[in-house]
């Protein structure tokens, strides 16, 4: 069953000079699968995920998600989309000052009217499964980088979406915060089966998931599977990443 089906998808970005980030891009994700994007600076990998995730149009091509057509969608059906099929983890946390961890995770469901007794039940399960239950009351400057990862996969996943798009989750993060931001993805992934779509410069977090889809002057480049094998599949995405061009000499010696 597919999740996602990417057809012939195109993005020129209009500007003094247009810009073609991306070209012909065909992807389908199945339901269920863990797929990292990897490329070069500039490949265009966020431009692909901000298409999916509606926050961006495609200049040509179509996108079907869970079955549905978001381009085709009005404003208000595809804000409901957005907010109750897809769940987001950026970066820098996106996650707001003035409010607790525990309101930063709930975020999504207060928008959408829920009870409050089935918002306790699910910020208890949410934290109990990231870790965070101790830390609910504090505000988010009060916690570690990883704390606030796992506080925006929380809040990413509480209301539970069919996909996850995350944009380097890690980008932030120490190697050890790192690798146990993957392993709740990993977790969440198998136990509650949510399809997965993980932008990533770390071949150590790519590494977690099953495939790797490779992306190079907006193109699809190349697929790699990861088997049962993390460790072989590590060094499977170095020597892509050593094709694509950069500098991964450093990264031969990291241990995963
Ligand atoms: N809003 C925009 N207007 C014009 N050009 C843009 C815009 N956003 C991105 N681009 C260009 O499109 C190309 C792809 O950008 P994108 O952000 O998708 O790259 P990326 O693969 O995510 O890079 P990085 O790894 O640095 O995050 C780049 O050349 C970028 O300069
Ligand atoms: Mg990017």
């Amino acid at each position: 069953m597919e999740m996602l089906k990417i057809k012939n998808l195109s993005k020129i970005y209009d500007g003094k000079v247009a810009y073609q980030a991306l070209s012909d891009i065909n992807l389908t994700i199945d339901k269920g699968e863990f797929v990292g994007i990897m490329g070069p600076s500039g490949s265009g990998k966020s431009t692909l995920l901000n298409m999916v995730a509606t926050i961006d149009l495609p200049t040509s091509g179509s996108l079907i998600v869970n079955g549905k057509d978001p381009l085709r969608m009005k404003h208000n059906e595809l804000a409901l989309f957005r907010r109750r099929e897809l769940g987001f983890i950026f970066q820098d946390f996106n996650l707001l000052p003035t409010l607790t961890v525990e309101e930063n995770i709930v975020l999504p469901l207060t928008l959408d009217g829920k009870s409050v007794k089935e918002m306790d039940q699910k910020i208890k399960d949410v934290a109990d499964k990231l870790g965070i239950t101790s830390i609910l009351k504090k505000r988010t400057y009060e916690i570690s980088g990883g704390q606030a990862q796992r506080t925006a996969i929380a809040r990413a996943i509480i209301h539970h979406p069919k996909m996850v798009l995350a944009d380097e989750p890690t980008g932030n993060l120490d190697s050890k915060s790192s690798r146990s931001a993957m392993e709740m993805m990993e977790q969440i992934n198998k136990e509650d089966g949510t399809t997965m779509m993980m932008v990533t410069h770390d071949p150590i977090a790519a590494s977690y998931t099953e495939r790797v889809v490779f992306i190079k002057d907006g193109k699809l480049f190349n697929e790699i599977h990861r088997g049962d094998n993390r460790q072989a599949f590590f060094q499977k995405i170095i020597d892509v990443l050593s094709l694509l061009g950069g500098n991964t000499s450093d990264l031969s010696s990291i241990r995963v």
